[in-house]
Protein backbone atom coordinates (compact mmCIF):
# COMPACT_ATOMS: atom_id res chain seq x y z
CA UNK A 1 0.00 0.00 0.00
CA UNK A 2 1.31 3.44 -0.85
CA UNK A 3 1.93 5.36 2.35
CA UNK A 4 -0.42 8.19 1.26
CA UNK A 5 -3.12 5.67 0.49
CA UNK A 6 -6.17 7.05 2.94
CA UNK A 7 -8.02 4.39 5.26
CA UNK A 8 -10.81 3.74 3.06
CA UNK A 9 -13.25 2.18 5.46
CA UNK A 10 -13.61 5.32 8.03
CA UNK A 11 -16.90 4.05 10.38
CA UNK A 12 -19.64 6.22 10.10
CA UNK A 13 -19.47 8.85 12.93
CA UNK A 14 -20.85 12.68 12.59
CA UNK A 15 -17.43 13.51 11.48
CA UNK A 16 -17.68 10.86 8.24
CA UNK A 17 -18.71 13.50 5.59
CA UNK A 18 -15.60 15.71 6.25
CA UNK A 19 -13.28 12.99 6.99
CA UNK A 20 -14.34 10.59 3.81
CA UNK A 21 -14.23 14.27 1.98
CA UNK A 22 -11.03 14.97 2.59
CA UNK A 23 -8.89 12.12 2.95
CA UNK A 24 -9.15 11.88 -0.86
CA UNK A 25 -8.32 15.57 -1.00
CA UNK A 26 -4.66 15.82 -0.36
CA UNK A 27 -3.22 19.29 0.76
CA UNK A 28 -7.09 20.09 2.39
CA UNK A 29 -6.87 19.52 5.91
CA UNK A 30 -9.73 18.47 7.68
CA UNK A 31 -10.45 21.40 9.92
CA UNK A 32 -10.25 23.88 7.54
CA UNK A 33 -14.01 22.58 6.00
CA UNK A 34 -16.01 23.94 9.25
CA UNK A 35 -17.65 27.17 8.31
CA UNK A 36 -13.89 28.13 7.32
CA UNK A 37 -12.71 27.58 11.02
CA UNK A 38 -9.75 25.63 12.04
CA UNK A 39 -9.76 23.64 14.48
CA UNK A 40 -8.29 24.00 17.91
CA UNK A 41 -5.63 20.95 17.12
CA UNK A 42 -6.14 19.09 14.16
CA UNK A 43 -3.56 16.51 12.29
CA UNK A 44 -3.79 15.90 9.73
CA UNK A 45 -1.95 12.60 7.40
CA UNK A 46 0.43 11.33 9.80
CA UNK A 47 2.98 8.76 8.37
CA UNK A 48 4.93 7.61 11.46
CA UNK A 49 7.63 4.91 10.98
CA UNK A 50 10.40 3.18 13.73
CA UNK A 51 12.75 2.52 11.66
CA UNK A 52 11.57 0.33 8.30
CA UNK A 53 8.48 -0.49 10.30
CA UNK A 54 5.67 1.91 9.48
CA UNK A 55 2.98 2.22 12.08
CA UNK A 56 1.11 5.02 11.83
CA UNK A 57 -0.59 4.90 8.91
CA UNK A 58 -2.60 8.55 7.60
CA UNK A 59 -4.37 9.44 10.53
CA UNK A 60 -6.20 12.54 10.50
CA UNK A 61 -8.37 14.19 13.25
CA UNK A 62 -9.73 17.38 14.81
CA UNK A 63 -10.31 18.37 18.07
CA UNK A 64 -12.04 21.88 19.44
CA UNK A 65 -10.78 23.60 22.01
CA UNK A 66 -12.45 21.95 25.64
CA UNK A 67 -12.75 18.68 24.21
CA UNK A 68 -11.61 15.60 25.70
CA UNK A 69 -11.24 12.33 23.00
CA UNK A 70 -10.60 8.74 24.12
CA UNK A 71 -8.01 7.35 21.45
CA UNK A 72 -8.75 3.54 21.63
CA UNK A 73 -7.88 0.51 20.23
CA UNK A 74 -6.01 -3.26 21.02
CA UNK A 75 -3.02 -3.76 22.31
CA UNK A 76 -0.40 -2.77 19.82
CA UNK A 77 -3.14 -0.75 17.75
CA UNK A 78 -0.59 2.03 17.46
CA UNK A 79 -2.14 4.30 20.06
CA UNK A 80 1.29 5.28 22.23
CA UNK A 81 2.70 5.66 19.00
CA UNK A 82 0.52 8.11 17.68
CA UNK A 83 1.03 10.12 21.15
CA UNK A 84 4.23 10.24 20.71
CA UNK A 85 4.51 11.09 16.85
CA UNK A 86 2.38 14.00 18.03
CA UNK A 87 4.88 15.26 20.70
CA UNK A 88 7.03 15.21 18.17
CA UNK A 89 9.72 12.61 19.94
CA UNK A 90 12.38 11.34 17.91
CA UNK A 91 10.54 7.45 17.85
CA UNK A 92 8.60 6.95 15.85
CA UNK A 93 9.71 9.09 13.28
CA UNK A 94 7.24 11.70 11.51
CA UNK A 95 7.98 11.02 7.76
CA UNK A 96 4.91 13.19 6.69
CA UNK A 97 1.51 14.97 7.93
CA UNK A 98 0.85 17.68 9.61
CA UNK A 99 -0.23 18.54 13.17
CA UNK A 100 -1.55 21.92 14.14
CA UNK A 101 -2.27 23.17 17.56
CA UNK A 102 -3.94 26.78 18.44
CA UNK A 103 -2.45 27.94 14.83
CA UNK A 104 1.03 26.20 14.91
CA UNK A 105 2.68 23.94 12.98
CA UNK A 106 3.77 21.80 15.38
CA UNK A 107 4.98 18.79 12.74
CA UNK A 108 7.85 21.39 12.15
CA UNK A 109 9.04 21.52 15.42
CA UNK A 110 11.57 19.50 17.71
CA UNK A 111 9.67 17.52 20.82
CA UNK A 112 11.05 20.88 23.46
CA UNK A 113 9.72 23.51 20.58
CA UNK A 114 6.48 21.32 20.42
CA UNK A 115 6.24 21.22 24.49
CA UNK A 116 6.75 25.10 24.23
CA UNK A 117 4.32 25.62 22.06
CA UNK A 118 1.69 23.63 24.58
CA UNK A 119 1.86 19.74 24.24
CA UNK A 120 1.95 18.09 27.15
CA UNK A 121 2.78 14.65 26.83
CA UNK A 122 2.44 12.23 30.27
CA UNK A 123 3.92 8.77 29.20
CA UNK A 124 2.70 5.57 30.37
CA UNK A 125 6.00 5.24 32.99
CA UNK A 126 5.33 8.62 34.53
CA UNK A 127 9.14 9.43 34.58
CA UNK A 128 9.25 10.57 37.65
CA UNK A 129 12.62 12.10 38.59
CA UNK A 130 14.36 9.93 41.58
CA UNK A 131 16.39 11.81 44.18
CA UNK A 132 13.78 14.79 43.45
CA UNK A 133 10.98 15.40 46.04
CA UNK A 134 7.65 16.24 44.95
CA UNK A 135 7.68 19.47 44.89
CA UNK A 136 11.27 19.95 43.15
CA UNK A 137 9.61 17.30 40.41
CA UNK A 138 7.31 20.05 39.98
CA UNK A 139 9.81 23.16 40.32
CA UNK A 140 12.01 21.36 37.45
CA UNK A 141 8.59 21.41 34.96
CA UNK A 142 8.25 25.04 35.52
CA UNK A 143 12.09 25.79 34.60
CA UNK A 144 11.35 26.93 31.19
CA UNK A 145 8.61 29.48 30.42
CA UNK A 146 5.75 29.59 29.79
CA UNK A 147 4.44 28.72 33.01
CA UNK A 148 1.24 27.34 34.32
CA UNK A 149 -0.65 26.55 37.08
CA UNK A 150 1.45 27.68 40.31
CA UNK A 151 2.69 24.80 42.93
CA UNK A 152 0.05 26.30 45.05
CA UNK A 153 -2.53 25.61 42.71
CA UNK A 154 -1.69 21.76 41.84
CA UNK A 155 -1.64 21.46 45.78
CA UNK A 156 -5.83 22.30 46.01
CA UNK A 157 -6.49 20.35 43.05
CA UNK A 158 -4.40 17.32 44.28
CA UNK A 159 -3.90 17.62 48.39
CA UNK A 160 -2.49 14.11 48.57
CA UNK A 161 1.22 16.15 47.21
CA UNK A 162 0.94 18.76 49.12
CA UNK A 163 0.87 16.75 52.05
CA UNK A 164 3.94 14.84 50.39
CA UNK A 165 5.59 17.81 48.90
CA UNK A 166 8.74 16.50 51.31
CA UNK A 167 8.72 13.40 49.64
CA UNK A 168 11.07 11.58 47.29
CA UNK A 169 8.75 11.21 43.89
CA UNK A 170 10.09 7.45 43.34
CA UNK A 171 8.73 6.49 46.45
CA UNK A 172 5.25 8.02 46.11
CA UNK A 173 1.93 4.86 45.23
CA UNK A 174 1.44 4.14 42.09
CA UNK A 175 -1.72 6.64 41.74
CA UNK A 176 -0.10 9.16 43.73
CA UNK A 177 2.86 9.40 40.98
CA UNK A 178 -0.08 9.34 38.35
CA UNK A 179 -0.81 12.48 39.93
CA UNK A 180 2.35 14.07 39.71
CA UNK A 181 2.65 13.07 36.67
CA UNK A 182 -0.50 15.02 35.57
CA UNK A 183 0.30 18.15 37.93
CA UNK A 184 4.21 18.24 35.94
CA UNK A 185 2.01 18.88 32.84
CA UNK A 186 -0.13 21.25 34.44
CA UNK A 187 2.47 23.58 35.77
CA UNK A 188 3.62 24.14 32.53
CA UNK A 189 1.62 26.02 30.35
CA UNK A 190 -0.34 24.06 28.38
CA UNK A 191 -3.11 23.98 25.40
CA UNK A 192 -3.31 20.01 24.68
CA UNK A 193 -2.95 17.03 27.73
CA UNK A 194 -1.98 14.10 25.92
CA UNK A 195 -2.86 10.99 28.54
CA UNK A 196 -1.08 7.64 28.07
CA UNK A 197 -2.89 5.00 30.29
CA UNK A 198 -3.30 6.76 33.25
CA UNK A 199 -5.10 4.13 35.22
CA UNK A 200 -2.62 1.52 33.81
CA UNK A 201 -1.70 -0.73 36.90
CA UNK A 202 -4.06 1.07 39.55
CA UNK A 203 -6.17 -0.83 41.87
CA UNK A 204 -10.10 0.32 41.19
CA UNK A 205 -10.21 2.66 44.27
CA UNK A 206 -7.70 4.50 43.10
CA UNK A 207 -8.44 5.08 39.42
CA UNK A 208 -11.73 6.37 40.99
CA UNK A 209 -9.42 8.97 42.47
CA UNK A 210 -7.72 10.13 39.25
CA UNK A 211 -10.99 10.11 37.02
CA UNK A 212 -12.53 12.53 39.77
CA UNK A 213 -9.51 14.47 39.08
CA UNK A 214 -9.70 14.14 35.39
CA UNK A 215 -13.13 14.85 35.66
CA UNK A 216 -12.20 18.20 37.42
CA UNK A 217 -9.47 19.19 35.02
CA UNK A 218 -11.96 18.28 32.64
CA UNK A 219 -14.55 21.03 33.97
CA UNK A 220 -11.67 23.32 33.80
CA UNK A 221 -11.66 23.23 30.26
CA UNK A 222 -8.28 21.66 29.46
CA UNK A 223 -8.31 19.57 26.18
CA UNK A 224 -7.20 16.22 26.16
CA UNK A 225 -6.41 13.52 24.68
CA UNK A 226 -6.46 10.16 27.10
CA UNK A 227 -5.32 6.59 25.92
CA UNK A 228 -6.79 4.36 27.98
CA UNK A 229 -6.85 0.34 27.89
CA UNK A 230 -9.94 0.48 30.53
CA UNK A 231 -12.23 1.96 27.78
CA UNK A 232 -15.26 2.30 29.49
CA UNK A 233 -13.51 4.35 32.20
CA UNK A 234 -12.12 6.49 29.64
CA UNK A 235 -15.64 6.82 27.50
CA UNK A 236 -17.54 7.84 30.43
CA UNK A 237 -14.64 11.08 31.07
CA UNK A 238 -14.46 11.40 26.96
CA UNK A 239 -16.94 13.82 24.56
CA UNK A 240 -15.36 11.75 21.95
CA UNK A 241 -14.21 8.67 20.68
CA UNK A 242 -11.06 7.88 18.04
CA UNK A 243 -10.55 3.92 17.25
CA UNK A 244 -7.34 2.71 15.97
CA UNK A 245 -6.39 -0.31 14.51
CA UNK A 246 -3.41 -1.42 12.39
CA UNK A 247 -2.00 2.26 12.74
CA UNK A 248 -5.49 3.55 10.71
CA UNK A 249 -8.37 5.41 12.68
CA UNK A 250 -11.32 3.07 12.08
CA UNK A 251 -14.14 5.49 13.90
CA UNK A 252 -14.32 8.85 14.75
CA UNK A 253 -17.56 9.73 16.84
CA UNK A 254 -18.88 10.55 20.20
CA UNK A 255 -18.11 8.60 23.05
CA UNK A 256 -21.88 7.68 23.25
CA UNK A 257 -21.89 5.99 19.85
CA UNK A 258 -19.31 3.95 21.54
CA UNK A 259 -20.83 2.67 24.40
CA UNK A 260 -23.86 1.91 22.63
CA UNK A 261 -22.27 0.27 19.29
CA UNK A 262 -21.98 -2.94 20.80
CA UNK A 263 -20.60 -4.76 17.68
CA UNK A 264 -17.90 -1.95 17.58
CA UNK A 265 -16.70 -2.62 20.72
CA UNK A 266 -16.58 -6.23 20.53
CA UNK A 267 -14.55 -5.93 17.69
CA UNK A 268 -11.55 -3.29 18.26
CA UNK A 269 -11.54 -3.04 21.85
CA UNK A 270 -13.08 -6.57 23.16
CA UNK A 271 -15.04 -4.90 25.64
N1 LIG B 1 10.42 1.25 19.41
C1 LIG B 1 9.74 0.46 18.58
N2 LIG B 1 10.36 -0.16 17.54
C2 LIG B 1 9.69 -0.94 16.69
N3 LIG B 1 8.37 -1.19 16.77
C3 LIG B 1 7.71 -0.61 17.77
C4 LIG B 1 8.35 0.23 18.74
N4 LIG B 1 7.43 0.64 19.63
C5 LIG B 1 6.26 0.10 19.24
N5 LIG B 1 6.42 -0.66 18.13
C6 LIG B 1 5.38 -1.42 17.43
O1 LIG B 1 4.41 -0.51 16.97
C7 LIG B 1 3.11 -1.07 17.06
C8 LIG B 1 2.21 -0.12 17.84
O2 LIG B 1 2.69 -0.05 19.17
P1 LIG B 1 2.09 0.98 20.21
O3 LIG B 1 2.94 0.93 21.42
O4 LIG B 1 1.89 2.29 19.56
O5 LIG B 1 0.67 0.32 20.48
P2 LIG B 1 -0.43 0.67 21.54
O6 LIG B 1 -1.71 0.83 20.78
O7 LIG B 1 -0.01 1.79 22.41
O8 LIG B 1 -0.54 -0.69 22.36
P3 LIG B 1 -0.78 -0.97 23.94
O9 LIG B 1 -2.26 -0.90 24.13
O10 LIG B 1 -0.27 -2.36 24.12
O11 LIG B 1 -0.03 0.05 24.72
C9 LIG B 1 3.29 -2.43 17.72
O12 LIG B 1 3.26 -3.38 16.72
C10 LIG B 1 4.65 -2.34 18.38
O13 LIG B 1 5.28 -3.59 18.41
MG1 LIG C 1 0.48 1.96 24.44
Amino acid sequence: MSEHNQQEEVRSGELLGDEAFHAKTPGVAPSQSKGGQHAYFSVWNLHAYYGESYIVQGVSFDIREGEIVALLGRNGAGKTSTLRALARVDSPELRSGEIWLDHKPLHEMSSHEAARNGLGLVPEDRRIIQGLTVEENLQLAQIAPPIGWSIERVYDLFPRLGERRNQDGVTLSGGEQQMLAVARALVRDIKLLLLDEPYEGLAPIIVKEIEKTLEQIKSLGMTTIIVEQNAVAALHLADRALILDMGQIVFDGTAQEVLDNEELRHEYLAI
